[in-house]
């Protein structure tokens, strides 16, 4: 086996700002991250959004919104903000360190405040989300927030505090040290904010094929109402993972950040936090990282035609609907096998749901029957 060189990290360098101790002296301001604030603090910590160092400055902001690229160029598809309150920016000067605190008040680190500025919440939300609508959860997210930005470096003590699956929460060098000593060259990130169904399991295999080794990194931070808990979500890869997955090529690793549901913009952050992460191919489907009908079937595949030749060094894999056909006797895709009326086997969210509510297992043909029986069973505990 020869030596293992990963792909580079976006922007060429893995940032790192974890380590910082606590200020002898507590500095006057202290802000409370919210909890998508928490996971974006996590992610730039650890290096996941590198080359972010801290919360995006104005012209950055602007450059994300209008270009999908920082100010030097670098592709960077949405902004990330510390926006917070106009009580609270009255208290802060350019220049100030800022505590910041969890929601529980435990300190995670500072922001050394070099910018303050309004942010522009109808443009981020036409521009990053492609809708203006607070009924979108993403849009809805950043119309409740504050209206004014603190940018700047973070020194981070702590991470998250009592973080959950501290066994699977592997950071972007850990992972890349993992992929190393496995011997895998490439790799394939799955981004999943479900159980993984059969149409799921389909993609992740085919991907397999041509790669290494497979990580499935379900995104376990902030999502919206009615998405299946991290707990839950958590036993079904576990359960599905053993019984289904070879262990020599398949790893399972927790990625914190949160779910903004942009569709296609989304689809190119996840694509870059996986690069950083040291995935050599990143998966997308169907409307990918979409919700309700804000986007296209194939929108979040049609943007990455629109970036510079090489801006990101990771290589998307584009995957059809895909969906068991009865004819075919196995998983298809418009790809694969041609389209007969009635011959796919497919269920809406809702349909799925309302089965499991009534203690009902869905065919095999659209999810394993482990994973089926703990979605049942979390159904009667909620
Ligand atoms: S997402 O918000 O994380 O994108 P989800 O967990 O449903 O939602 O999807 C994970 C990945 O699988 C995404 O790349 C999505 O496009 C893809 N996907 C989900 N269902 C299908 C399907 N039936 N056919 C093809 N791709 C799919």
């Amino acid at each position: 086996m020869g030596q293992v060189e990963l792909i580079q990290p976006h922007g060429g360098k893995l940032v790192d700002r974890t380590g910082a101790k606590p200020d002898a002296k507590a500095p006057a301001v202290s802000i409370t991250l919210t909890e998508r604030q928490q996971c974006d603090w996590e992610m730039i910590a650890i290096g996941a959004m590198s080359p972010l160092e801290g919360f995006m400055g104005e012209a950055d902001y602007h450059s994300a919104c209008d270009n999908m690229t920082l100010t030097d160029g670098t592709i960077w598809p949405m902004p990330i903000t510390c926006a917070v309150d106009d009580a609270t920016a009255d208290k802060v000067s350019v220049g100030d360190r800022v505590a910041c605190n969890d929601d529980a008040g435990r300190l995670l680190g500072y922001i050394t405040v070099d910018e303050k500025y309004k942010q522009d919440k109808k443009k981020q939300a036409a521009k990053a989300f492609g809708t203006e609508d607070e009924a979108h959860p993403g849009v809805k997210v950043l119309y409740d927030e504050g209206d004014t930005c603190l940018a700047g470096k973070i020194d981070v003590v702590t991470t998250r505090h009592a973080p959950m699956f501290s066994d699977h929460r592997f950071n972007p060098c850990q992972l890349r040290e993992e992929f190393k000593s496995r011997g895998w060259h490439t790799v394939v990130a799955f981004q999943t904010r479900n159980p993984i169904h059969r149409a799921h399991e389909y993609l992740t295999k085919c991907a397999q094929e041509i790669t290494d080794g497979l990580l499935i990194h379900p995104l376990m931070g902030a999502t919206k109402d009615g998405d299946i808990p991290p707990e839950v979500r958590m036993q079904c890869y576990e359960v599905l993972i053993e019984n289904y997955y070879h262990p020599d090529h398949t790893m399972l690793s927790v990625m914190p950040a949160a779910m903004r549901y942009a569709g296609p913009r989304e689809a190119i952050l996840h694509c870059i936090l996986r690069q950083n992460y040291g995935c050599s191919h990143f998966i997308v489907g169907r409307d990918h990282a979409g919700v309700g009908d804000y986007y296209g079937t194939y929108d979040a595949q049609k943007i990455f035609e629109t970036l510079p030749e090489g801006a990101l060094k990771i290589t998307t894999l584009n995957f059809e609907h895909s969906a068991w056909s009865k004819k075919a006797g196995g998983m298809v895709s418009g790809k694969t096998f041609p389209k007969i009326e009635g011959d796919q086997i497919f269920l809406s969210g809702t349909k799925v749901r309302e089965m499991l509510r009534n203690g009902e297992r869905p065919p095999v043909e659209f999810t394993r029957p482990e994973v089926a029986e703990i979605l049942i069973e979390s159904m009667k505990e909620s």
